[in-house]
């Protein structure tokens, strides 16, 4: 059963959401800067850790540095597991947050911390905590895309690489579940495990661009295609996918699947690693066009895009600006929100 909560409707409305153009770089400039980087990173002691929706070259150069480019949780092991005493994150802010919470003891930067995410924004912690508050009975899973304040009030944090089994073995406890903030991936979930969720009511605001019917047309075209969809797209979209999974397990299942040619619903960052990785096949972007669609609905995060080199690069080039887009984490709310992440990551499905 899965139940709309009685709160108001916490997705961002299109015209807040920020416009955000890169910047044109030649490919001599994103050599010097991608070589200035990499020396600044040895002379701080520092690793990058990318997420899959960031530009390309930064990705590219997050592996060539020893770093790494992964989905959300394993961005989250990794920084916590590398030796290295400094983490430079490329990303959302949660992705950031999440790093320092499970190593408090690290220095974490980010190229900005204007990169925010519109499902933790469409979370605040107090409006959370009376909808908590309000439903006591239930066991409260929410998605990473939140704030550390969010995940200090939760019982369990669940990345969509793990938030089916996770839900799965709660319902099979017996478990009532509180979800939050992701409606569409909360009600994929709940389809999927049949359990009893209370589900919040906020969007990401690329993710929900996607249009069935223009997918539905566009797969008539290429009837041989595998659809690979995130469960942060609309039910009628999930429900012509072929796979249904978090970024990571996208990439794995454009390689184990034998068609030649994928129309994929997530990010287009992420077309990035699926070319690389999947030299001759074909990748075409999930519609974002049809009834509805605005001058932003072009499948890519605003925020991811802010991840630039130049960024980067100014960051890391300047101890000032360096100070400033530093992650800080209330050390008592890390610690609380340490707790739920930890179990995330010792659940063994
Ligand atoms: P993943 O956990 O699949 O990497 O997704 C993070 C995200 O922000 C998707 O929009
Ligand atoms: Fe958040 Fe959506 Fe951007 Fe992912 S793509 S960081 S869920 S706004």
């Amino acid at each position: 059963m899965s139940v709309k909560a009685n709160i108001p409707d916490y997705s961002m409305p299109a015209e807040q959401v920020p416009l955000y153009q890169p910047q044109f770089l030649s490919e001599a400039d994103k050599s010097t800067l991608k070589q200035e980087i990499a020396d600044n990173l040895k002379a701080r002691g520092a690793v990058l850790v990318a997420h899959y929706y960031v530009d390309g070259d930064v990705q590219d150069l997050a592996e060539a540095t020893g770093g790494c480019v992964a989905d959300s949780l394993e961005m989250a092991r990794f920084g916590h597991e590398h030796p290295a005493a400094t983490l430079v994150v490329a990303g959302v802010r949660f992705m950031g947050e999440t790093s320092k919470i499970l190593s408090p003891e690290k220095r974490v930067f980010m190229p900005t911390l204007k990169a925010e995410c519109s499902l933790d924004l469409g979370c605040p912690p107090a409006e959370f905590r009376a909808f908590c508050e309000a439903n006591p009975e239930r066991t409260v899973v929410v998605y990473a895309n939140t704030s550390a304040e969010v995940k200090a009030q939760s019982d369990w944090v669940v990345t969509s690489s793990v938030a089916l089994p996770i839900v799965e073995s709660l319902d099979a406890q017996g478990k009532k579940i509180l979800w939050a903030p992701d409606k569409h991936l909360g009600h994929y979930i709940q389809t999927q495990t049949g359990a009893d969720m209370l589900l919040w009511s906020g969007a990401c605001v690329v993710h929900e661009e996607f249009k069935a019917k223009a997918l539905f047309d566009l797969k008539a075209v290429y009837p041989d295609a595998g659809v690979l969809v995130h469960p942060e797209s609309p039910a009628a979209v999930i429900d012509i996918a072929d796979v249904v999974g978090s970024t990571s397990q996208i990439l794995r299942a454009a390689t184990e699947l034998p068609h030649d040619t994928f129309i994929v619903a997530t990010d287009r960052g992420i077309f990035h690693k699926l070319r690389q990785r999947n030299p001759g096949k074909r990748f075409i972007e999930a519609p974002t066009a049809g009834d509805g669609a605005t001058c932003r609905s072009c499948a890519h995060c605003p925020w991811m895009a802010m991840n630039e080199l130049s960024t980067l690069a100014a960051v890391l080039r300047n101890d000032t600006l360096l100070a400033q887009n530093e992650i800080h984490v209330d050390p008592a709310i890390g610690e609380r929100a340490m707790v739920p992440l930890n179990r995330m990551l010792a659940f063994k499905a």
